[in-house]
């Protein structure tokens, strides 16, 4: 079936009010459209899925891991005495590598949850969040030195409580991690724009180059060996998520060795 659309205009010619009226075919542009919602359902649909299976698989796989690390420990504990230093080391990074994919295992059920559960939101105040994400770091604050300053007045804004507290504590926390030999400086701000609140968390720490300012958003991304700064690389992706979800995007200012800006937007 065809598809039209009755426009009408009004020209002025010479003081003469002419009245255009022009049947248009939409046809293909409705179809586009169509074609459009039906591709967008799909894909959500199978976001959905895809964040379903990471969390069940996520979630099923603690269970074996823990039986594996503690037969590997039980080894390690009682045969200590009767076993070589070869076949120790080799325990030891079984050990190793068991923890490791505990903590990532871990994250990823961190990160699915995000999507796998509904957002709770309400009204509330950043300055609170920030108290509390500042008392959580307290202890990286203090070994760092690190100063951290609200430089705006902080809004009061709808939003999951949890979820913006997540987002700036693994902000912030990257912040004092990634940061050079000077005392790391944090600034925080807020400003309004006519839809969003944008946010800003900036350092002095070691920068990010151009061409890794988009992959860090991924899971298990990382520019650093875990010997040179610890992490397993998903505080960046939980935060894009956690931004997505209300409405905004996440993005970056930064020069290497010079300091990085992250900013953040909020729907009002
Ligand atoms: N403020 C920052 N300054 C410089 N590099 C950063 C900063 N924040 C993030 N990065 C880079 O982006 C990567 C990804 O960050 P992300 O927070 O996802 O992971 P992580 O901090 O390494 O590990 P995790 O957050 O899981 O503990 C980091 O490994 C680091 O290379
Ligand atoms: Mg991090």
């Amino acid at each position: 079936m065809k598809n039209f659309l009755l426009s009408t205009d009004t020209i002025d010619m010479d003081g003469i009010k002419c009245f255009l009226t022009a049947i248009v075919d939409i046809t293909e542009r409705r179809r586009s459209e169509d074609k459009l919602r039906v591709l967008s359902d799909e894909l959500t649909q199978s976001n959905k899925e895809l964040e379903e299976f990471a969390y069940a698989a996520s979630h099923d796989l603690q269970e074996p891991l823990r039986s594996v690390t503690s037969y590997l420990q039980l080894l390690e504990r009682r045969y200590t005495s009767s076993l070589n230093e070869e076949a120790l080391e080799f325990i030891h990074r079984a050990v190793n590598g068991a923890t490791r994919m505990h903590t990532l295992i871990n994250d990823l059920l961190a990160y699915s949850r995000i999507g796998t559960r509904p957002v709770a939101l309400e009204q509330v105040d950043c300055v609170e969040i920030l108290e509390t994400t500042l008392d959580n770091l307290y202890r990286s604050i203090k070994e760092n030195k690190a100063q951290v300053k609200v430089e705006s007045e902080m809004p009061v804004i709808q939003a999951d409580r949890l979820q913006l507290t997540s987002l700036f504590q693994n902000l912030i926390s990257n912040a004092i991690k990634f940061r050079t030999e000077k005392i790391p400086e944090i600034k925080i701000m807020a400003h309004p724009n006519k839809t969003h609140w944008h946010f800003s968390v900036s350092d002095n720490g070691i920068g990010i180059a151009k061409k890794d300012s988009q992959n860090i958003f991924n899971v298990f991304q990382r520019l650093h060996s875990r010997a040179e700064y610890p992490g397993t690389g998903i505080g960046l992706a939980i935060c894009k998520k956690i931004v997505e979800h209300h409405g905004g995007k996440i993005w970056l200012d930064s020069e290497e060795g010079n300091g990085t800006t992250f900013h953040f937007t909020i729907l009002k």
